[in-house]
């Protein structure tokens, strides 16, 4: 199911002072691979606070399809009745994987190493996006992947029936590329091994080894060195899901930027390999209190008090980028509030995502009547102070659900009002952005077309 069915149009005005507490749903990696290592082990796998925004149910739906049982049985209390590494039946129709890069390449790894085929779509975005990352070292495996030119979906994978161990370098830095290697290398005999120039999101290592699998970490000169034995049995687990940071990432800024805000949001990850925009925040002199730091569902979280603040731009180190790769959208809309320019290097994985992310912001915020400098890796704004950014436009979301709710971000702080041509692409990672911010006191309204 692509989860997008009519566009919604929405507005977001001058708010007064965000006040309240946000709780903002599950981490939608942890959630994708919840259900994917679930479906792989022997047994039932329970899970509470799974995001039960679009993409990850169009990864229910495609386990189901491989042969797992998985069931709902109440807001974010999943189970899923795995099938066994290689274990997955050959699925009897097209896998949609809707909108979702993480699901679609995360499954193509998981099936990869099974002597089954399956023929995997998308939507528009979804189907313009690059899978070679993913099937090149899945080739290596032995699996074959033949989609449409540029190796795009759809694309039908042939998992391969004699699956050797391969060693891999991963030459972008892509936790979903690492991810399906390690998936597909659960069925190969023998060590797996996947080398990162830069540390990316560590939810699949953490999970796996809690699902019993045998997995390593070495710093090295080259890298990470991640080294999985194959052919584990997976034990089922009881998956407490924590909250996204990349979906509290909204609240937080907007509370930063609009006038006399004074909000908590409770949970969020403090995980190295997650927490970037954080970092970069409070040098940027926001004003936000990390409360109560603990331990949730295996990741470190603490609960944030976030303030409205007097900003100033920076340089954001390029080797920050991968923690904090799917927040530069809502960095770019803060920055503008800032007293000076801020410099993002390093982003260009940016332009492969749900949308051409550097360039749908860029084009948005200049609509807008903020200054911004964009080449292909870098991307500058123009920072115009606290209340200083016009607004006053009508921006596009290009099917991208951070881009919609970037923007409506925006106009909470904007002399005029800010429009998205189309807010449904946020129902895939935040089906209650809406109401929550509402209950900030945010004005969002879907307007009429
Ligand atoms: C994700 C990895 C990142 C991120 C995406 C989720 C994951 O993508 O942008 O939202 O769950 O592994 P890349 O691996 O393409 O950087």
């Amino acid at each position: 199911m692509s989860g997008h069915g009519e566009a919604i149009p929405m507005t977001a005005r001058q708010s007064g002072p965000l006040k309240g507490r946000a709780d903002v749903p599950g981490d939608k990696s942890i959630s994708h691979r919840a259900l994917i290592l679930g479906a792989m082990a022997i047994g039932e796998t329970q899970v509470s606070g799974l995001l039960e925004g679009q993409d990850v149910l169009d990864t229910a739906a495609a386990m189901r399809a491989f042969g797992a049982e998985v069931i709902r049985h109440g807001e974010g209390a999943w189970s899923v009745h795995g099938v066994g590494v290689g274990g997955f039946a050959e699925p009897a129709d097209v896998i949609d994987c809707g909108n979702s890069g993480t699901g679609v390449r995360l499954i193509m790894g998981a099936m990869a190493t099974t002597a089954i085929s399956a023929t995997f779509t998308g939507d528009a975005s979804l189907n313009k996006r690059p899978m070679g990352r993913v099937t090149d070292p899945l080739s290596l495996f032995g699996t074959q992947a033949y989609g449409r030119r540029g190796g795009r979906l759809p694309m039908t994978v042939l998992g391969a029936a004699d699956p050797v161990p391969v060693r891999y370098a991963v030459p972008v830095p892509s936790a979903q590329v690492k991810s399906a290697v390690l998936l597909a290398g659960l069925n190969a005999p023998g060590q797996t091994v996947v080398i990162e120039k830069e540390p990316t999101r560590d939810h699949s290592e953490r999970m796996l080894r809690g699902f019993g699998a045998e997995l390593t970490v070495e710093k090295t000169g080259e890298g990470q060195v991640i080294t999985l034995t194959g052919q584990p049995e997976l034990k089922p687990q009881r998956v407490a899901v924590p909250r996204d940071p990349s979906s509290a990432a909204f609240p937080v800024c907007a509370a930063l930027i609009v006038e006399g805000s004074d909000i908590l949001v409770p949970g969020v990850s403090q995980n190295p390999t997650r927490n970037g925009l954080y970092t970069t925040l409070v040098e940027m002199g926001a004003d936000i209190e990390f409360l109560d730091p603990r331990e949730e569902g295996g990741e470190p979280v603490a609960d944030l008090r976030v303030r409205a603040s007097s900003l100033k731009g920076i340089e954001v180190p390029e080797a920050r980028a991968a923690s904090m790769i799917d927040e530069y959208p809502v960095l770019s809309v803060v920055a503008a509030f800032a007293e000076g320019k801020t410099v993002m290097r390093g982003v260009k994985e940016l332009r492969v995502k749900e949308s051409d992310r550097i360039d749908a912001m860029a084009r948005g915020l200049e609509a807008c009547g903020v200054r911004i400098e964009e080449e292909e890796d870098v991307l500058i704004v123009h920072g115009m102070g606290a209340g200083g950014v016009p607004g006053g436009a009508r921006t596009k979301s290009h099917l991208d659900h951070r881009i919609a709710m970037s923007f409506l971000v925006l106009g909470l702080a904007t002399k005029q009002p800010v429009s998205v041509d189309d807010g449904s692409p946020i129902a895939t990672s935040f089906p209650v952005f809406e109401p929550l911010m509402a209950g900030l006191g945010a004005r969002i309204e879907r307007a009429n077309r």
